[in-house]
């Protein structure tokens, strides 16, 4: 751990974008402990590719919270742990308030118990709903479609009102659809149930699945299928670092999206794909799913302006090669 350069706490470091996050304090010199209960998050991946302090505990466990910070001298908190599957918000809606916005707050009042008040938020797209306009920019109205949404565009409310209340710094980041893996093989996407497309895609690449289903060709796009904005993970993880820093130096509490600027249809990522791998990957058209927007695709302008964020690997070429290269060493060894 550095001597000379913050410690941050990282909850949700043992899953997918926490541990690419982890990986990038690391290599900036920046003491990281990670707080993850492993609900979904990998303990191997800690361990062999990352190797720094890691507590397996809940945001909810207040007493657990309170010996963290006694114990370590936090600087600030990068907050990634929470559920993120839509269809099951709808369904369970209490179990994502209790953790995402009850674990947060249980989270947050230890932080202020223990005076660290710099926060960096794992918001999302899902805060603005249906899009009235593309790109979404930061001031496009937020109203979530879904629990998952709602639980997230509480927490941002609640940041504020914690900035008037406690003079509490927070960045929220609003991602778009994280995708690609570490470019070194280190780390790379592991969800259990897998939800996102281009995992699913790649794993009808690999034989795991039979084939990839199309929702809907018949959407007012160029191809007739839905557009997504795909933003590197890698991409996600530098932000992080520039956003605490902003805070570090004195940033006041902001809110920035993180996407691409460009969008890609569902037909260009298998067709991609099919380029990456070299497969056939068989694609199934089906009818469209309830509540899915022809285009979500976010403009980034206020990140790349405020912050200096620079995205290194737009390209969806890059993001899915590097994927490939992870579920390949992943799921066959
Ligand atoms: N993946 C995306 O495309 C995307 C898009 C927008 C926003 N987000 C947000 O980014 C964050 C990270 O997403 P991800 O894809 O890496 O998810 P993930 O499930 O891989 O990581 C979340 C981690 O948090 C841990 N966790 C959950 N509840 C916890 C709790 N109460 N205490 C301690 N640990 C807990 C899980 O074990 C897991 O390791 C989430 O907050 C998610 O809502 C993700």
């Amino acid at each position: 751990m550095s001597a000379d350069k913050p410690t941050i706490l990282v909850t949700g470091g043992a899953g997918y974008i926490g541990s690419h996050a982890v990986l990038a304090l690391k290599n900036a010199g920046y003491g990281v402990v990670i707080l993850d209960n492993l609900a979904y998050g990998h303990q191997d991946i800690v361990e062999q590719a990352l190797q720094v302090e890691f507590i397996v505990g809940d945001t909810s466990d207040r007493t657990l919270l309170d010996n963290l910070f006694a114990t370590h001298k936090i600087d600030a908190v990068m907050h990634f742990s929470a559920y993120a599957y839509v269809g099951e918000s709808v369904t369970d809606p209490a179990k994502y308030y209790r953790n995402n916005v009850i674990g947060t707050i249980t989270l947050l009042e230890a932080m202020l118990a223990a005076d660290v008040k710099k926060f960096v938020f794992s918001s999302t797209c899902a805060t603005y709903g249906v899009p009235q306009k593309i790109p979404l920019t930061e001031d496009h109205p937020q109203n979530p479609i879904n629990p998952y949404g709602a639980t997230k565009l509480m927490v941002e409310r609640i940041l504020s009102d914690f900035d008037a209340a406690y003079d509490f710094k927070s960045v929220c980041f609003r991602y778009f659809n994280a995708a690609g893996a570490d470019p070194n093989g280190l780390l790379g996407e592991d969800h259990n149930p897998e939800t996102h497309l281009i995992p699913l895609v790649l794993f009808a690449a690999l034989g795991k699945r039979d084939s990839i289903a199309i929702f809907g060709t018949d959407y007012d796009t160029p191809d007739g299928t839905c557009i997504r904005d795909y933003i590197h993970v890698n991409d996600l993880a530098s932000a992080h670092i520039l956003g605490l820093e902003y805070l570090l130096n004195g940033g006041k509490s902001d809110f920035f999206n993180l996407g691409n600027g460009g969008g890609f249809s569902v037909k260009e990522v298998i067709e991609t794909a099919r380029q990456v791998t070299g497969k056939e990957i068989k694609a199934v058209e089906c009818d469209r799913r309830p509540g899915d927007p022809p285009a979500l695709v976010g403009s980034s302008e206020k990140a790349i302006k405020t912050l200096g964020w620079s995205p290194e690997y737009p390209d969806i070429k890059n993001i899915i090669s590097h994927a490939w290269q992870w579920h390949q060493k992943r799921h066959n060894s």
